[in-house]
């Protein structure tokens, strides 16, 4: 038995996701109606979605803070892995999301476990009380995100979780030239979080590779 990885294709994501919990009828709809109004198809896919709700089990997580609420839909997912009188707070800078987030929020079976804050989250965390999170997702513009990571771990308690969206740069992480314009913040951005002292963390190559932090440090004041 050799220590190498296996090399994982595409084989096997299709694989795994034909293996795990999809959406609901709720949330097909959801992202239809969003299609419908054009927001882009960006949200995570049901495969990490479940895991985003695996991992707020287990830590038992009450309280998320999300960046970047789009449709709703993870906010949504999230919100359904919170026991009664949990919560999360969805942050989203554009009106259009905002308004569509809110309205499917209230007709789905957790509209009492999410709100949605309107504003540019570089405005909008400052103001979220210290260690008043279990969990924060980061899925938003790329270049914010050292400064979201910042606040997250502000925001997180000890022992509490940090997962991020996207460490893969919508699969152009080695692209000689990349397409997209983020892509040199989020190489950036995974070398911040390797060396991130205040949390054990690790990214998980599910969606476009999602990292997951453990806060087992405050940071220094
Ligand atoms: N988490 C969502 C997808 C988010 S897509 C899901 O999986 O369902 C990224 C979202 O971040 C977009 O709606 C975009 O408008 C929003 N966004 C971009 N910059 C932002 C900022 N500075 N503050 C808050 N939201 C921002
Ligand atoms: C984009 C943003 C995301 O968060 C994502 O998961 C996929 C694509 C984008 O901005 O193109
Ligand atoms: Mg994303």
């Amino acid at each position: 038995m050799s220590a190498e990885a296996t090399l994982v294709t595409a084989q096997h994501f299709a694989y795994l996701a034909q293996r795990t919990r999809t959406d609901d009828a709720f949330l097909l709809d959801l992202k239809s109606a969003a299609s419908a109004l054009g927001i882009p198809k960006i949200w995570v896919c049901p495969e990490q979605a479940s895991f985003l709700q695996i991992l707020l089990r287990l830590s038992g997580a009450e309280t998320v803070v999300e960046v970047g609420t789009l449709a709703g839909y993870s906010a949504i997912a999230m919100a359904r892995a919170l026991p009664k009188g949990g919560k999360v707070i969805s942050l989203e800078l554009l009106e259009k999301h905002a308004r569509f987030a809110r309205e499917w929020v209230a007709k789905s079976d957790v509209a009492d476990r999410v709100e949605v804050r309107l504003g540019d989250a570089r405005k909008l965390l400052p103001a979220i009380p210290t260690a008043s999170a279990d969990a924060a997702f980061l899925d938003a513009d790329k270049s914010g995100y050292p400064e979201y990571l910042a606040q997250s771990l502000r925001i997180v308690r000890k022992g509490g979780l940090i997962m991020v969206d996207n460490a893969f740069a919508f699969g152009e992480l080695f692209a000689a030239h990349p397409k997209d314009p983020d892509t040199p913040a989020v190489r950036s951005f995974n070398d911040l979080m390797a060396r991130t002292k205040e949390l054990q963390s690790v990214i998980v190559p599910l969606g476009d590779g999602v990292w997951v932090g453990v806060k087992i440090a405050e940071p220094a004041a």
